[in-house]
C-alpha cells in the first residue's frame, strides 16, 4: 500500500520524504488555509520535494471552471494531480482531464456507486473519506471492500485512495482491504512504528550490548 502525506505543511513533507516511505501528497482547500499559502506557490514547493502524485484540489464547482482551474493547477508541475469533487460535473471534468493526459483524483466520496461512475470516468485515484463516514456511525472500512469488490469485477484501474484516515487500525484494515494507498496526516505515520515491546526489547538489548564491552 502506497503512504501518502495529507497535509500542504512543506516542513512535514521535507522532513517525511526523507524517510523514503512517502509515495505522494494530498491537499486540500482546508489545508491549504491552515498552511497560510498561496495555493499555486505551495503546490509547486511540495511538487520539488515529491516525485509522486501532489493532489492539488479546484476550488469551482461547474464543468467550465474546474477545466479552467484543473488545467492552471496541471501547470503548476508534471507530478500535478488535480482534485476534482465527486459530483456530476465533477465526473464530466474527470473524464475530460483525463483524455487530456492529466491525472485525477475524485475526492468526497461517500459510496460505491460515486466510485464506480469516477471509475468509468477514468479517475486515476478515487479518495473514499473513511473517518467522515464513521463520524456519522457508518463504517467507513466497508466502503472501501465494497469499492475494492467493484472495481476488481471489472479489474478498473483507478487506485483505491483511503482519505480521511484518523487512526493506526484504519491504516491496518485498509492494508488488509487492499486499498491501493492512503493519505495520511503526520500524525498517523509517526504512531505506526510505536510499540511499547519495540521500545523495552531495544532498551534491553543496548543495556546488554553496554556490557559485552564490544564494538561493531
Ligand atoms: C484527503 O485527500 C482528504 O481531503 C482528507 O483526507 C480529508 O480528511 P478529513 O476528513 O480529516 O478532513
Amino acid at each position: 500500500m502506497k503512504f501518502f502525506l495529507d497535509t500542504a505543511d512543506v516542513d512535514e513533507i521535507r522532513q517525511w520524504n526523507e524517510t523514503g516511505l512517502l509515495d505522494g501528497v494530498t491537499t486540500n482547500p482546508s489545508l491549504i488555509l491552515k498552511s497560510g499559502r498561496d495555493i499555486r506557490e505551495v503546490l509547486a514547493e511540495i511538487c520539488d520535494i515529491v516525485e509522486g502524485p501532489v493532489s492539488g484540489e479546484v476550488a469551482s464547482t461547474d464543468y467550465d471552471s474546474m477545466l479552467s482551474e484543473g488545467r492552471k493547477l496541471a501547470k503548476v508541475a508534471s507530478n500535478i494531480c488535480i482534485k476534482l469533487p465527486t459530483t456530476m460535473d465533477g465526473v464530466r471534468a474527470c473524464r475530460t482531464l483525463t483524455d487530456e493526459g492529466h491525472m485525477v483524483n475524485m475526492t468526497l466520496c461517500f459510496n460505491a456507486n460515486q466510485a464506480l461512475l469516477c471509475a468509468k470516468a477514468n479517475a486515476s485515484f478515487i479518495s473514499p473519506f473513511i473517518g467522515r463516514l464513521d463520524d456519522m456511525g457508518i463504517d467507513g472500512m466497508e466502503l472501501i471492500e465494497e469499492i475494492r469488490q467493484v472495481y476488481d469485477n471489472y479489474d478498473f484501474e483507478t487506485e483505491i485512495l483511503a482519505a480521511s484516515v484518523r487512526t493506526v487500525n484504519h491504516v491496518k484494515a485498509c492494508a488488509m482491504a487492499g486499498a491501493d494507498v492512503a493519505t495520511l496526516p503526520p500524525s498517523t505515520i509517526e504512531k505506526l512504528v510505536k510499540h511499547p515491546l519495540t521500545d523495552s526489547g531495544l532498551a534491553a538489548f543496548v543495556a546488554d550490548w553496554e556490557k559485552t564491552g564490544q564494538t561493531i
